[in-house]
């Protein structure tokens, strides 16, 4: 009888015991969970954001022009340039009717605080090695206020690789018009007048 009454409270004490283990380990799995979701879209935002140092250009605020020092594309109402001297690459992609690849140091403008620059070849692979940029310009020339892949958002809380992507493959995340992209809430003539007025234009120096 004694025997059994300890057989019996041992035996409760193993549920007890197995109980709470199984608890601990449910908890840990409930907690674990959330913690194994974040941890791997971390690695992934990290490993779409990672940039390679040494196919990165080197790009300063001063690289950015008063738009009529720039080239119109004749496919849309941007500006190109190219900061490796290849300007008749990135004009070829930009006037091109069928899309394609900009080169390496191409830089793309549709308004003076808003950029895009190429880096080299495997720079970032998220982007096509596209660099969004967020400019303060001024008479004095343009600062850069936010520089980043897919993570940037602009004046107005958009972010710019969000919407670029949605463009046509063949277009390199370029929206021009009629690439694919939802369209800017800016009428031609909005966009004519912020170019017009781009401040940089009237540096005297
Ligand atoms: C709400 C969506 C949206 C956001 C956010 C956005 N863009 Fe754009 N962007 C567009 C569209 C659409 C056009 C084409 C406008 C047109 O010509 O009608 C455009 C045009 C441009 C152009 C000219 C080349 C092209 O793609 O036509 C550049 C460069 C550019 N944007 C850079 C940026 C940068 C840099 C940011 C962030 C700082 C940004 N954009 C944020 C939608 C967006």
């Amino acid at each position: 009888m004694i025997e059994r009454s300890l057989d019996d409270q041992s035996r409760a004490r193993f549920h007890l015991l197995t109980r709470s283990a199984v608890l601990k380990k449910s908890s840990f799995i409930r907690l674990s969970k959330p913690l194994l979701l974040i941890a791997c879209s971390l690695l992934l935002i990290g490993r779409s954001n990672s940039q390679d140092a040494d196919r990165q250009l080197p790009v300063t605020g001063d690289i950015f022009k008063c738009l009529t020092e720039m080239t119109k594309s004749l496919n849309g109402d941007f500006f190109v340039d190219n900061i490796l001297g290849n300007l008749e690459a990135t004009t070829a992609v930009a006037n091109s009717e069928t899309g394609g690849d900009y080169p390496p140091g191409s830089v793309v403008v549709l308004v003076p605080s808003e950029a895009m620059v190429k880096h080299e070849a495997g720079w970032n692979a998220a982007t096509n090695d596209w660099e969004f940029f967020e400019l303060n310009v001024s008479e004095q020339g343009s600062e850069i206020n936010v520089r980043g892949t897919t993570e940037v958002i602009n004046q107005f809380g958009g972010n710019c690789f969000g919407c670029h992507v949605q463009a046509r493959p063949e277009w390199d995340l370029i929206c021009g018009t009629d690439h694919g992209c939802a369209p800017l809430p800016l009428t031609r003539e909005t966009i004519a007048n912020i170019q017009n007025s781009d401040p940089r234009c009237n540096k005297e120096d």
